[in-house]
């Protein structure tokens, strides 16, 4: 296990990903910027604890292990680990790996959270690739177990297998991704899906209200104990490869965003934060839904 990881950037993943490492006895000490990100810091990681039913005296003993910081160079000193989660730009991304790179010790390992860009792009610009890799956490942070570990041409077998071993103690669920593809794994397979419903609404087949209705009362409610290439075995490969043959040629493979979506942004119908996006929403309902979301996730690790 390392004794100190730094953060870079302390907002939703951020938070998560510092207070996964101190609650496994972890310094873990993060970058941010912005004041006012900072000043909630403390108190966000706070609820999350409470909301992983983390005793009083463990989220004392955590929040102790957090340390916040304006210097990116004295964030740095010491560390062995330093994991990136800002804003998904390339370019902040990029300089943001080459300043932290200046600064931190010699065998620490660099790693982006970033959701969908491809980790060379991110690295490019560094000295050293070999310590650097992609560890793409879910949100939330704290309960979903899955971290992508994502390799680039350049990353060094050693460096993914530290990283793996060190997710491994913090009580997550590592996987490798061998190529540096975008999207990665889970996002991929995430936004197939997601291309797929927003045509079926675009095109009249249903509306939103039954492409979720369907999703969650179906394959949804196996999907975390039953995954697609394990369902495949279990249905037949002949079976899958029959209904590939007579499925496929329909289904949406748009290389672009729809129209449907690029219209909803361009009249400021951005979802929930707006009040309408597919669908119309009220102010109460992001927290509602965020709430039975964690009680969901408690859930399904006591029986999984
Ligand atoms: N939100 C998700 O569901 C999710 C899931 C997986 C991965 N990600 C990825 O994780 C990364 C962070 O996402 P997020 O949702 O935590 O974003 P966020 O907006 O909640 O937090 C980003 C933080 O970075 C800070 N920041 C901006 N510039 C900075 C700089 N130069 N140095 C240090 N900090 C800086 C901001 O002040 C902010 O606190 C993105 O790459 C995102 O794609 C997000």
């Amino acid at each position: 296990m390392i004794n100190k990881l730094t953060v870079i950037g302390s907002g939703l993943m951020g938070h998560g990903i510092a207070l996964k490492f101190a609650q496994h006895g972890c310094i873990a000490t993060v970058f941010d910027p912005n004041q006012s990100s900072m000043d909630t810091l403390f108190k966000r990681i706070e609820i999350s604890l409470i909301q992983m039913d983390v005793s009083k005296l463990n989220i004392k003993k955590c929040l102790s292990l957090i340390k916040k910081s304006n210097n990116l160079k004295q964030s740095l000193e010491n560390c062995e680990l330093v994991i990136e989660a800002v804003p998904e730009k390339l370019g902040l991304k990029q300089d943001i790996f080459k300043e932290i790179e200046k600064f931190a010790p010699d065998k620490c390992i660099f790693a982006s959270n970033t959701s969908v860009i491809p980790i060379s792009k991110i690295v490019e610009k560094m000295r050293d690739r070999t310590r650097a890799l992609g560890t793409h956490w879910w949100n939330p942070p704290h309960l979903i177990p899955l971290v992508e570990v994502i390799r680039t041409q350049w990353t060094d077998e050693s460096t993914i297998g530290k990283v793996i071993k060190i997710l491994n103690e913090i009580g997550k669920t590592p996987v490798r991704v061998e190529k540096d593809v975008p999207g990665f794994i889970g996002n991929r397979l995430q936004h197939a899906l997601w291309r797929e419903a927003i045509s079926l609404v675009e095109n009249g087949v249903c509306d939103a209200q039954s492409v979720d209705a369907v999703v969650k009362s179906s394959f949804g409610r196996r999907l975390s104990i039953l995954g697609p290439m394990e369902n495949a075995d279990l249905v037949g490969t002949d079976l899958t490869l029959d209904i590939h043959e007579n499925v496929f040629y329909d289904l949406e493979s748009s290389k672009n965003p729809s129209k449907l979506l690029k219209n909803l942004v361009n009249d400021g119908k951005l979802g929930m934060k707006s009040g309408q996006g597919f669908q119309k929403w009220n102010q109460k309902d992001p927290d509602k839904i965020k709430l039975r979301i964690s009680k969901h996730l408690k859930e399904l690790d006591k029986i999984i």
